[in-house]
């Protein structure tokens, strides 16, 4: 690896593409505004303590892939691997009263170390809302239809919406239980993950895409089969209100998401990009969250809410395959060639008064007292529309020579005259 390479995993980003990551941003504001959410920007490096208490030890988050290190002060600091952990200690610092509700949003770098892959990313960015204090299925249904708006409105079209439920905290040990019974004489021919995960945390079996174990997990007990009633009836009343409101989902029943935070409803988009020349299909969740209920570090009152995620990242990689990806605009509208060191601090200033006076168009100056051939060249390369030639003559007479490089026809303005010239074209 070059050492002017970014690390692994990590990219720079620049324009034309930074216009496609602003697309995401804003269509992110302008439409979570509508739903009433407010945007919140939390640290990106926290204490560790606030992931680790909040999204599960047992994890892959926590236990393989956090960004941690001691800072001079002996304190153990994490890169923030979500957004959700740093949301409720933000919000348990603020102070929430009982029976009030919060509702943000969020957009930033994410950090996890995890192999790098189509569309998975040691740092990678997440849109996310997270709706704090409410602990009815209406609002579930509410925050997943938010999605489906957004994603909808940035053009990522095609995506499947799985759903279920992990029922309530007082569902596991029933759930546990019966998993581990129905594992435990398979669990020889499975992989080193799930014989990590049978006694640990036997749910996340579920999720193993190994083909070996896809084969025993698909005679698994559902565990939505084995919930209290008050766990089923929750999971109905989403399913009714993604009816009413005309939402497609499938019920994915082995669907239980990699954070321990979870109760009641999860989700989850999945999208596939069919194949190109050079480049195999993939398919990948490009959004997943659900319901939680978390007890912030340093607090003992448990927090509920319901939030998602969506990777910037992979967002992007389905509009640009739906063709939707922004192209470089022209560099520049119109150049201004100095020639001679007199005419330089003139192209300076004409520049600067052009861009107060003339609105959004793009302006460059070129100072650099090359020839007038080898500036324009520099001006067909920005792709500027106008050339504006001022040399020592041009100056003496205070004129400037206005050159249309669509036609390379040109004309002598008087200088107190060339930004109403300009204008009007
Ligand atoms: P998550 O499923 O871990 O959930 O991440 C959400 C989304 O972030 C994923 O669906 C994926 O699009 C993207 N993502 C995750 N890891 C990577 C990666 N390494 N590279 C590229 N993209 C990635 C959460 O983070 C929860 N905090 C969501 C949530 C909010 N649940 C409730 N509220």
């Amino acid at each position: 690896m070059a050492a002017t390479e970014p690390l692994p995993g990590t990219s720079d980003i620049w324009e034309p593409e930074t216009l496609d990551w602003t697309i995401l941003e804003t269509t992110a504001r302008d439409i979570f505004h509508r739903y009433g959410y407010s945007e919140l920007r939390t640290p990106i490096l926290e204490r560790t303590d606030v992931f680790v208490h909040n999204l599960g030890e047992t994890t892959d988050v926590v236990q393989k892939e956090m960004y941690t290190f001691q800072d001079r002060g002996n304190r153990s600091l994490t890169l923030r691997p979500e957004g959700t952990a740093g949301v409720i200690r933000a919000i348990a610092n603020h102070g929430i009263n009982q029976g009030d509700e919060v509702r943000t949003f969020y957009f930033g770098p994410m950090f996890r170390g995890e192999r790098p892959a189509a569309g998975r990313r040691r740092q990678f960015h997440q849109v996310g809302v997270e709706a704090v204090g409410s602990d009815t299925p209406w609002m579930d249904a509410e925050v997943i239809a938010m999605l489906m708006h957004y994603l909808e409105a940035v053009g990522v079209k095609g995506g499947k919406l799985l759903l279920n439920s992990r029922g309530l905290p007082q569902d596991r040990p029933v759930v546990n239980q019966a998993l581990q019974e129905y594992f435990r004489p398979h669990i020889g021919c499975m992989c080193e993950d799930c014989k990590n995960r049978l006694e640990r945390n036997v749910s996340r079996i579920l999720d193993c895409k190994n083909p070996d174990c896809q084969q025993i997990i698909a005679g698994a007990p559902l565990i939505t089969d084995l919930f209290c009633d008050e766990s089923k009836k929750y999971l109905a009343k989403v399913q009714l209100s993604l009816d009413r409101l005309g939402i497609p989902y499938e019920v994915a029943p082995r669907l239980v998401r990699g954070l321990d935070y979870y109760i009641h409803t999860v989700f989850e988009v999945e999208v596939t990009i069919p194949a190109t020349e050079g480049q195999d299909a993939v398919t990948f969740a490009v959004a997943g969250g659900g319901r939680y209920q978390i007890v912030p570090a340093g607090s003992n009152k448990p927090v509920e809410g319901i939030g998602f995620a969506a990777g910037m990242e992979r967002l992007l990689m389905v509009r640009a395959a739906n063709g939707l990806k922004s192209i470089a605009p022209a560099e520049a509208d119109v150049m201004i060639a100095a020639l001679g060191e007199a005419a330089v601090p003139k192209g300076l200033q004409l520049a600067q008064q052009m861009r107060s006076m003339l609105g959004n168009l793009r302006v460059k100056a070129d100072f650099s007292s090359r020839s007038l051939k080898a500036q324009m060249r520099t001006a067909n390369k920005l792709g500027a529309r106008y050339v504006l030639i001022l040399g020592e003559n041009e100056l003496a007479n205070q004129v400037v020579v206005l050159r249309d490089m669509t036609d390379s026809s040109q004309e002598e303005i008087p200088l107190a005259k060339i930004i109403e010239v300009l204008k009007s074209k």
